[in-house]
């Protein structure tokens, strides 16, 4: 982008900013300093999940944990316990683990650049860039997916995701943009509102004197797309196995992986093919209807048993009114519904499985 064309775009885009951002809990108001902590957990927050699911999030998180050092004396738990419904929980596991060095090793300060910042847990480039330029107007461009579109169809630049980021990241790493953290801001803004994947309101865009899609009347090809490679889908079973006392057998998963840490059902091993699921003893009851699940690179298919007796490994048991107490993703909680409306649709079952 050559530097006159950029200039006028920062201007246009700036002006159009301080009328039409959006108001965010993690904002700055007009004449404050930003609240790097405020920064750092709504960007991480926002890694992955929509700004509307995060704003409750992130107001719970700060009423609770006011304050950078309030959340690093978090317990693990507690925190996990905060962020049930967020997803991506290996986010929750980081966050937890880049404020504790903050407050330990750094002296509770946010570093201020972006090299700094991308050695801690949980920050990427784009969360480094972001970060620096929204708590202290590091200049600096992020380049997340909404940007990389915003950019693409002002260049018209012709290159297929999930390459063309790299080449926004080219085009944009020689810009020293000023109010650097504004700029950002706006080009989220302008990408979430008007720029928007489909149907851009480009009769409402600040920029489409600088906008070659535009222009050319391309803006609803760019960016443009290679196929996706279907997702892969995986199976497990997962078993209600409640006592006389009404407790039921829970697992926590493994501390690396896929909902680490999180506490469930147990389940089998997830595998690729059903045939290795193992054999389904006679007397498993079956819930009438898989659960079915989609995380980020495969679908998974759970089965539902309710059991008697299991042998498994590393479990231990609760009632399931304290179930509220453990750190249960969303997965965990369809299959305990469905287990317990299978449960509750029997009656006299549970008496049959344990004179059984
Ligand atoms: N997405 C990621 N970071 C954001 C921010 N600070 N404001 C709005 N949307 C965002």
């Amino acid at each position: 982008m050559e530097n006159n064309d950029f200039v006028l775009l920062h201007q246009r885009l700036l002006e159009w900013y301080d009328c039409h951002q959006r108001h965010l809990p993690w904002r700055a108001r007009p004449g404050q300093h930003p609240n790097p902590y405020h920064v750092l957990l709504s960007e991480i927050m926002l890694q992955q999940t929509t700004v509307s699911t995060v704003i409750d999030y992130f107001n719970r998180f700060t009423e609770r944990w006011p304050t950078l050092k309030t959340l690093a004396h978090a317990t693990e738990e507690e925190l996990y316990h905060q962020w049930q419904g967020l997803g991506y929980y290996s986010r929750a596991r980081n966050l937890h683990a880049c404020v504790k060095r903050l407050v330990h090793d750094c002296g509770g300060q946010i570093p201020q650049s972006p090299e700094a910042l991308l050695q801690l847990p949980g920050i990427g480039p784009y969360t480094a860039a972001a970060i620096a330029a929204i708590a202290y107007d590091f200049p600096i461009v992020p380049v997340d997916g909404n940007i990389t579109r915003v950019i693409a169809r002002i260049a018209s630049l012709q290159t297929p995701l999930p390459a063309l980021k790299e080449e926004v990241c080219k085009v944009l790493s020689p810009l020293r943009p000023t109010r650097a953290g504004d700029f950002a801001q706006a080009l989220m803004d302008l990408g979430a509102t008007i720029c928007k994947p489909k149907q851009p309101r480009c009769d409402l865009c600040p920029l489409t004197a600088s906008c070659l899609s535009y222009q050319t009347n391309q803006q609803h090809t760019i960016p443009r797309t290679t196929p996706k490679p279907l997702k892969p889908t995986r199976y497990t079973f997962a078993f209600w196995c409640e006592n006389k006392d009404g407790d039921v057998l829970l697992a926590r998963r493994p501390k690396t992986g896929v909902l680490a840490n999180l506490v469930g059902l147990p389940t089998s091993d997830w595998v690729n093919d059903p045939a290795e699921l193992p054999p389904i003893l006679p007397q498993w009851r079956r819930v009438p209807k898989p659960v079915k699940h989609t995380f980020t690179h495969f679908h998974l298919i759970i089965d539902c048993f309710i059991v008697k007796d299991l042998q498994i490994s590393d479990t231990f048991k609760d009632h399931p009114d304290n179930f509220h107490c453990y750190p249960i993703p969303t997965l965990m909680k369809k299959v305990i519904n469905a287990c317990l409306a299978s449960r509750n649709a029997l009656p006299g079952l549970f008496e049959q499985l344990n004179a059984g």
